[in-house]
């Protein structure tokens, strides 16, 4: 009966613990091999876990959120169908939040790098105050986004998006005039009077709570 039920591989006799509980004796059988395996796996996972996530080798839970949030949105688009390559419909996105978020989901994604996640400028200018270089109204920022200023170090972005999804862009940038970002740099270029004040970028949630499938 012993023999059966032991599986100790120390000398060729099972391996009787010491302690003895009402007659019950208990073999110091070793773990079994599949049980150890996942206990080390899991102590490797937590020490990579963490590397990955946390100390910058992959990307954070935020930049995932966002590239997440751009690919929804990106589908959502090719629902949206063509809009009208004017300054009404850039004006007219102010006031529609759902597709103010696709814009600030590529924003996020693509333009954060050089113009703050809040739009207030790092290499690239500050895009929340009243100065602008190469804007004078709000078609300004289709033109400028579509074809970039590659001089001065801001891409085209035609090759990457179509009309449709530069006018959201456009729209997003625009309604960031009058918000407050954390760190603004300083303006450049020239101030315009408040012509497209209408535009509330600061009404938009703080962070996307609008689910992908709802935009
Ligand atoms: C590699 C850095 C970089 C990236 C990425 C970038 N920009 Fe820019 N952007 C710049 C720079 C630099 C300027 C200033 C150009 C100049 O001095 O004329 C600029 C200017 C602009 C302007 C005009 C601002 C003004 O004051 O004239 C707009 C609008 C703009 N970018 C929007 C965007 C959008 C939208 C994206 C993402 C789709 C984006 N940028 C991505 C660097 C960048």
């Amino acid at each position: 009966m012993s023999e059966l039920h032991s599986n100790s591989v120390r000398g060729a006799q099972p391996v009787l613990l010491h302690h003895d509980v009402d007659g019950i004796r208990e073999f110091d059988n070793p773990l079994p091999g599949w049980w150890t395996a996942i206990f080390w796996a899991t102590i490797v996972y937590a020490l990579l876990y963490p590397m990955y996530y946390h100390w910058g080798i992959g990307p954070t839970v935020l930049t995932e959120l966002d590239s997440s949030m751009t690919e929804a949105a990106e589908a959502q688009l090719a629902k949206l169908g063509p809009m009208q390559v004017d300054e009404s419909t850039i004006v007219a996105l102010g006031s529609e939040p759902k597709k103010l978020l696709i814009g600030r989901a590529m924003f996020r994604t693509n333009c954060a790098v050089c113009h703050g996640a809040d739009g207030g400028g790092a290499v690239g200018p500050n895009l929340c105050d009243d100065s602008y270089i190469n804007i004078k109204a709000p078609m300004d920022f289709f033109t400028v986004i579509r074809a970039g200023v590659v001089a001065k170090g801001m891409p085209a972005w035609s090759p990457r998006y179509n009309d449709t999804q530069i006018l959201l862009l456009a729209g997003y940038v625009a309604s960031l005039r009058g918000s407050t970002p954390s760190t603004p740099k300083p303006p450049q270029g020239d101030q315009h009077p408040p012509a497209w004040s209408t535009f509330k970028s600061d009404a938009l949630p703080v962070t996307p709570t609008v689910a992908p499938s709802k935009l």
